[in-house]
């Protein structure tokens, strides 16, 4: 979590203040900003608070301009409350050196016992702040011989955890960078050289990018790079991608423009990977051959949150169309020791491909011997170029906190994986042919509003708690739609297959109590039609979302509309309505529905 952008230029500080908005969705409780000014005039200017990046802005007030070298950070709280003080940058002493860290420092209560051993006094309650005082005690303390950049080498030696550190030092003419566990990119560009968490803020800034590796330590200055003789330095390559306005436009809020950019964004999944005559599928990055995966003993999906659902749908697929045996995990709970082994493949899902539960995952998988391979959103993530190969997603930037268009490309992504590894038969064709019809189906689920979602916005709008239920493929959608909602939407929410409800869930329900019960036309739909009726019979109310027009309809309160499709493609279709609720309730409870409280789209900590 957190963002942290540094750069050199002759306008450094308003370069910063530009790339903390574009990092903004990976923390938002606090903002804050470091700057030097040309030929080292005067002290390290620092400003911070609590809030967003224009709280910032408008608390800098224009102080900053002319800065040559500047660094910012956006923070999702971890060790400390969301005050002032705790907000980054955090200074020594004597204010000749500022730091911004993205990360956990593990050993932090030690550390803060030596430095307050040795006189320095502590301001906050981060775990971050440690590290400006031991480098400044480095500092003063090394051999004349010795540069900032050794008393840097040495301190991030003491450091357990993780970290991305960007730091500023009076009389240095550049930034020290280290990375262990967490993002950072160097750029370079017309008249600016720049650090940051992610690519993003490069895009109209930034022609090259460097990626840093983890145990990387190095002085950032105009002409780039310099460490360690021992320490490969990353070489700059071009700038791949490319950039998307963070800009809601005609729909108020990016969730609202991301969940109507699906149609394009389905498309996009499956653009170049589906032959013209609809018989084959191939997955480009995917350099696992279909030899390779038929004699795999298992393969392991690893994902986190919203990921993690996407994966429970998405391996029904490969249940299907392979004799593989696979199995989704909470990345955070892998048995990496258990399930992996020369003959496995572990696959991470991610739209960041930042997800540090995720990532660890993998890395656990690889100790354990498993082949390792990624289905990620973000081009250049930490885990696309540690796994390096695998599919990207194609969805596009989301900036939205809650994830919409990139859990349904992950669904489509394991339909394609699943197809391509497939013999040609009649269902596969079928298949092929119904995803091709995606965009067109949800374009009109998007545009058919027959006022339903609302209905069942009203009918949800103050209940304590609303109940998802579904069978078969939409068991693991219902986990999704009662995902969304809780974080948008604020409300308690739970989730069961439809048959589980009666072994104890099912004693929630009393008069007026919300029930969302998803069942398209397939095997499973007269069970739920069961199951919509004990819930009904205990007071429930029923928010129906069906593709049948059938007398399960009659048990509903509201039916919401979904169009047709093949039974497996229709968690695509079905999450349309289930975001568009959690959307709109979130909208009606008063919520930053882009921004949802406690929240951060990145989580690089575990
Ligand atoms: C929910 C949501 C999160 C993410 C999860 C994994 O809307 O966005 O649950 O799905 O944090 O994130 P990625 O996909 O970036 O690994």
């Amino acid at each position: 979590m957190c963002g942290i952008f540094g750069c050199i230029s002759d306008d450094a500080a308003a370069l910063v203040l530009e790339g903390l908005r574009k990092l903004e969705y990976r923390g938002y409780d606090s903002a804050g900003l470091a700057a030097i000014f040309p030929e080292h005039r005067g002290p390290i200017q620092t400003e911070r608070t609590t809030g967003f990046v224009s709280d910032l802005v408008s608390k800098a007030n224009g102080r900053f301009k002319g800065a040559e070298i500047a660094i910012g950070h956006t923070r999702w709280a971890t060790h400390g409350g969301v005050t002032d003080s705790n907000a980054h940058p955090h200074s020594s002493n004597d204010g000749d050196i500022t730091i911004v860290h993205n990360g956990i420092i593990e050993n932090a209560p030690d550390l803060l016992e030596r430095v307050q051993n040795l006189g320095y006094s502590v301001s906050s309650e981060t775990d971050s702040e440690v590290i400006v005082h031991l480098l400044d005690h480095e500092t003063k303390t090394q051999s004349s011989n010795s540069t900032p950049l050794d008393a840097f080498n040495k301190i991030i030696q003491m450091l357990e955890g993780s970290w991305a550190i960007a730091a500023i030092m009076k009389g240095l003419d550049g930034i020290l960078v280290a990375r262990n566990g967490a993002p950072l990119i160097a750029g370079r560009g017309h008249g600016c050289v720049c650090v940051s968490s992610d690519a993003q803020p490069f895009y109209g800034r930034c022609s090259e990018v460097a990626y840093l590796n983890d145990g990387d330590v190095f002085l950032l200055s105009k002409d780039g790079l310099h460490g360690d003789d021992s320490i490969l330095i990353p070489s700059f390559e071009v700038l791949e991608g490319t950039y998307e306005e963070q800009d809601p436009g005609r729909f108020g809020h990016m969730m609202l423009k991301e969940i109507y950019d699906q149609p394009i964004s389905i498309s996009n999944a499956m653009g170049g990977r589906i032959s013209a005559d609809g018989m084959n599928v191939e997955l480009g990055g995917f350099s696992i051959t279909k030899e390779e995966i038929s004699a795999l003993e298992r393969i392991n999906i690893v994902a986190c949150g919203s990921a993690y659902y996407a994966s429970l749908i998405g391996i029904e697929f490969l249940r299907k169309f392979t004799n593989i045996t696979v199995e989704a995990f909470r990345a955070s709970e892998f048995p990496a020791k258990s399930v992996c082994n020369e003959r496995t493949l572990t696959i991470g899902v991610s739209q960041s491909g930042e997800t540090k539960d995720t990532l660890d995952a993998l890395q656990n998988a690889k100790v354990a011997g498993s082949n390792i391979s990624s289905f990620c959103n973000v081009i250049g993530s930490t885990m696309s170029r540690l796994t390096g190969n695998g599919a990207y997603l194609h969805a596009g930037p989301e900036f939205a906190v809650a994830s919409t268009k990139a859990v349904s490309n992950m669904m489509i992504v394991f339909a394609l994986l699943s197809l391509s590894l497939s013999e040609n038969s009649l269902e596969k064709r079928e298949i092929i042919s119904e995803m091709r019809k995606l965009p067109s189906r949800i374009t009109r689920q998007l545009l058919e509003d027959d006022g339903s979602v609302q209905k069942a916005v009203d009918l949800i709008s103050g209940s304590n708690t609303a109940i998802f239920i579904g069978r078969g493929i939409s068991a693991p959608l219902t986990q999704e739609g009662a995902l969304k909602m809780m974080e948008v939407a604020y409300l308690p929410c739970i989730a069961y297959p439809g048959g589980e409800l009666k072994h104890g869930p099912i004693a929630l329900i009393e008069e007026g109590t919300p029930v969302i019960a998803i069942a398209p036309t397939d095997s499973s739909l007269s069970l739920m039609e069961s199951s919509i009726r004990e819930c009904k019979s205990r007071g429930g109310r029923i928010i129906l979302i069906t593709d049948s027009d059938g007398h399960i309809t009659e048990t509903a309160d509201i039916v919401i509309p979904a169009q047709s499709t093949h039974p497996m493609l229709s968690p695509i279709i079905n999450t349309i309505p289930l975001q568009l609720l959690a959307y709109n309730l979130g909208l009606a409870t008063g919520n930053n529905v882009d921004r949802p409280r406690n929240l951060a789209k990145s989580v690089t900590v575990v």
